[in-house]
């Protein structure tokens, strides 16, 4: 059943017009986004779908854009148990988080595999920019690798990092909480830098931190004519073999995140 079919008895044919048909789900938490018309109804909204899902024990709607340098999408409680805190299940991982002081999104779970699949046996894996870890975890738990390092700057996002590492047992991995830019010749086979708002301030980072012949998993936002322009960003930035563009789903109209592949030559 999707949203609008769910909530034909509670609004007019109109009103849910104005509401997207599906909505993320974060562990227990249900994530929507309630169009300002709508506000009126919003906790009404929550109800329903907090009686009629019973893995959903919290409502939240995002209140604001993914804002400020740890990339958090602000949430505000609607309805049921009042936590933002969660664990959410990916991969076969258990991730634990609070939607209100890091970023997270179930979005990127196939392209977490996609990246899984090109480790290699005795890789040395960089994430950079890990968030609560589901690519570093998922790397080190799943894949022949030998070493992973994970990083992120914001205090909150590495101490979720350092419970999930524990709790998904995954031990290969020595955890960071520095800016990216405080790495430097790390020589790693291969190099995560998921930061796509901000991915040309940190191109050197990439550069410096990757071995020639390792590879390179740059995020970033571009619309589809844009692309070429941050194809053009990466090459003047270092020696390079762009590999592969792959489109890991939209952020607005007609915009979307890329992971750009490149080799360091
Ligand atoms: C788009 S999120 C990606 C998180 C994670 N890779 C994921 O998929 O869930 C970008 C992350 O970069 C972190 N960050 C921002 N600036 C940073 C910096 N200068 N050095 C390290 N981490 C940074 C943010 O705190 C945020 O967790």
């Amino acid at each position: 059943m999707n949203l609008k079919q769910l909530l034909s008895g509670i609004l007019t044919p109109s009103e849910c017009g104005e509401l997207k048909n599906s909505f993320d789900v974060v562990g227990s938490v249900a994530q929507l986004e309630i169009p300002e018309s709508l506000e009126p109804k919003e906790k009404m909204i929550a109800n329903k779908i907090l009686e009629t899902f019973k893995n959903i024990k919290t409502v939240v709607k995002k209140v604001d854009k993914t804002e400020g340098e740890f990339r958090v999408r602000p949430v505000k409680i609607l309805a049921g148990i009042p936590s933002t805190e969660t664990v959410q299940r990916e991969n076969g991982l258990n991730l634990k988080l609070d939607l209100n002081k890091v970023f997270y999104t179930p979005r990127l779970s196939n392209e977490r595999l996609r990246i899984l699949k090109q480790i290699k046996k005795g890789d040395f894996v960089a994430d950079l920019f890990c968030g609560v870890g589901p690519y570093a975890i998922l790397i080190a738990k799943f894949s022949k690798s030998r070493k992973v390092f994970a990083n992120d700057l914001n205090p909150d996002a590495y101490n979720y990092l350092i419970e999930n590492v524990k709790k998904n047992k995954a031990l290969k991995i020595e955890c960071f909480n520095k800016d990216a830019k405080d790495f430097h010749k790390l020589k790693a086979d291969k190099v995560i830098m998921n930061i796509p708002k901000f991915s040309e301030n940190f191109l050197s980072v990439a550069f410096d931190n990757c071995r020639k012949g390792g590879l390179v998993y740059y995020y970033c936002f571009a619309k589809e004519d844009e692309l070429k322009d941050r194809v053009a960003e990466i090459k003047k930035a270092g020696h390079c073999r762009i590999l592969k563009k792959t489109k890991c789903g939209d952020i607005g109209p007609g915009t979307f995140r890329w992971c750009i592949d490149f080799k360091i030559t």
